[in-house]
């Protein structure tokens, strides 16, 4: 999140005036790239994926953030854009096994974005960041300046 708001110096009088604003940053960011990849589950029937037959049993591996990039879904999905009310990702997983901290997570990382634009004034990102990882990503290093 703090990686592509940066980015965006243009956004930051909107992130600090609304905390409805806040709340589509968090969303957005979710949506854009969430931290986890990977899902293990076991098959319980035999099952055809996309032509592809999987019996009962089986140990398999869902990516569901892919569907946050979904282009039917959601317009020129590789761009974090503040306008995008992206309502449908699915970055705390599916069904019943939704993440049980999807809510606090929220919470979080909408104070974390009000506590650090307002408190580190024209925070900004002084060298380029890169998301890397598998299964948890995120970008391992996020340099930045402020003035004092
Ligand atoms: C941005 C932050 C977070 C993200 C992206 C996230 C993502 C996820 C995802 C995708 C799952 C589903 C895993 C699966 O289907 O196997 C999950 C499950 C879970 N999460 Fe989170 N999570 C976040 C924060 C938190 C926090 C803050 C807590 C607790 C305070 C939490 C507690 C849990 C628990 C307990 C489950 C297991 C739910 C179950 O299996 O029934 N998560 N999370």
């Amino acid at each position: 999140m703090m990686m592509a708001v940066l980015d965006q110096p243009a956004i930051h009088p909107r992130l600090l005036a609304h905390a409805e604003e806040r709340k589509w940053a968090v969303e957005e960011s979710l949506r854009w790239s969430a931290a986890t990849t990977s899902e293990p589950r076991m098959t319980l029937k035999d099952v055809i994926v996309s032509g592809v037959e999987i019996p009962a049993g089986e140990v398999v591996s869902l990516c569901p953030p892919i569907g946050n990039r979904d282009p039917s879904v959601f317009t020129d999905p590789d761009r974090w854009d503040l306008d995008r009310r992206p309502g449908e990702h699915v970055a705390f997983g599916l069904g019943p096994h939704l993440c049980l901290g999807a809510f606090l997570a929220r919470e979080e990382l909408a104070v974390a974005l009000e506590v650090l634009l307002r408190r580190l004034p024209n925070l900004r990102l002084s060298r380029p960041a890169v998301i890397t990882g598998a299964m948890l990503r995120g970008p391992r290093s996020l340099w930045v300046q402020w003035d004092t």
